[in-house]
């Protein structure tokens, strides 16, 4: 009887023992079930109609927004360093460039039509990714084509931004991410890459969970993107609305999405950890936005804490919730520090 309590008290000490499996900083490196990668990185890059630009954001620390002319000096090391993807942001500030329909978005001599091209042809491993939305083009600066009485008109906003869609997968985008969030708009833009003849080199990511709130600040004085008036709750996801996002996750999979996208990211880790379950055989992304990267950076500079161990932690969080493709501004400053 003595034998057999000793062991029973020597299987409980065992198992209260975990030093041992993280003792060292590879075998800590096991204990995650995704390792963040280059590969798994997206960078933003915000492409302004202005050619010789190449200005620094004040709300978005280190971040420029750049014309066309900038933009392969600034990629050339990054793409030596492993830079594998990105996402285009155009910026029109053009006067007049503005109008009710957005005609610009997809204008051919646009930036991003031209930024397209550029780096299709100097970078050809770079995978382009390209934000499809109408707010930094309209006057308005809604998601849309607006009824009159300010309300989106989702037949004609889908119309409009699927032809646009089209146009940038047209000039060899890799993959269009619309980020509008107009009922309907993934279905629109399959159906016409599929007429099109071009859906099986098109990838196509949805914005699918995109809250609405305060995180996006500094990206629209970055993208000149902020509405004249009213918000945008009417349809971006109520912050609460764990419901309606596990809803628009399964509309867009069903739509024909092939990468499903959580945005903001660090807020949301629940939903990421939704549109993993019910997107289990589709990648999905979180976009760790502009008001996000700002946080980090703010409460660095003000000795929190450390800004590396912080774009670590929040980054490994997102992967640990389930995404395995993260947009982050961090991406240059990874790409260093994965080397390290
Ligand atoms: C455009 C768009 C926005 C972001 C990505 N695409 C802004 C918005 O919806 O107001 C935000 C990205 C960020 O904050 O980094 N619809
Ligand atoms: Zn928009």
């Amino acid at each position: 009887a003595s034998t057999a309590a000793t062991s029973v008290s020597i299987a409980g000490d065992i198992g209260s023992q975990l030093h041992g499996g993280y003792h060292h900083p590879l075998a800590r490196s096991w204990q995650a079930e995704r390792q963040l990668t280059k590969s798994m990185l997206i960078y933003p890059l915000f492409i302004s109609d202005i050619e010789d630009d190449e200005t620094l954001i004040p709300s978005l620390p280190g971040q420029h927004r750049r014309g066309v002319n900038k933009l392969v000096p600034f990629l050339e090391p990054l793409v030596r360093k492993g830079l594998r993807s990105v996402i285009l942001f155009g910026v029109p500030l053009k006067p007049g460039t503005k109008d009710a329909l957005g005609t610009a978005a997809d204008d051919p001599m646009g930036p991003v039509i031209q930024t397209i091209r550029l780096l299709r042809q100097r970078f050809p491993q770079l995978f382009i990714v390209v934000d499809v939305c109408l707010c930094e083009y309209t006057s308005h600066g809604h998601c849309g084509i607006l009824r009159d009485d300010g309300t989106l008109n989702n037949q004609l906003s889908v119309d409009r931004i699927s032809d646009v869609a089209m146009a940038y997968a047209q000039a060899g985008a890799h993959c269009v991410a619309p980020s509008d969030m107009n009922d309907g708009r993934i279905r629109a833009i399959k159906l016409k890459l599929i007429e099109e003849g071009i859906a099986h080199k098109t990838l196509l990511m949805s914005y699918a969970a995109k809250f609405s709130g305060c995180l996006y600040g500094p990206f629209r004085d970055a993208a000149g993107s902020a509405p004249s008036f009213g918000d945008r709750r009417c349809y971006q996801l109520p912050p609460g609305g764990r419901g309606l996002a596990r809803r628009a996750i399964v509309r867009d999979i069903g739509e024909g999405a092939d990468i499903i996208m959580v945005k903001p990211a660090s807020q949301y880790l629940d939903i990421i950890s939704d549109a993993k379950e019910i997107g289990r055989d589709l990648p999905v992304a979180a976009y760790h936005v502009s008001g996000e990267f700002a946080m980090v950076h703010a409460a660095a500079k003000a000795g929190v804490f450390d800004l590396r161990t912080m774009a670590f932690e929040v980054t490994e969080g997102i992967l640990r919730a389930g995404a395995t493709i993260v947009i982050s501004y961090f991406t240059p400053d990874f790409l260093d520090w994965l080397d390290e």
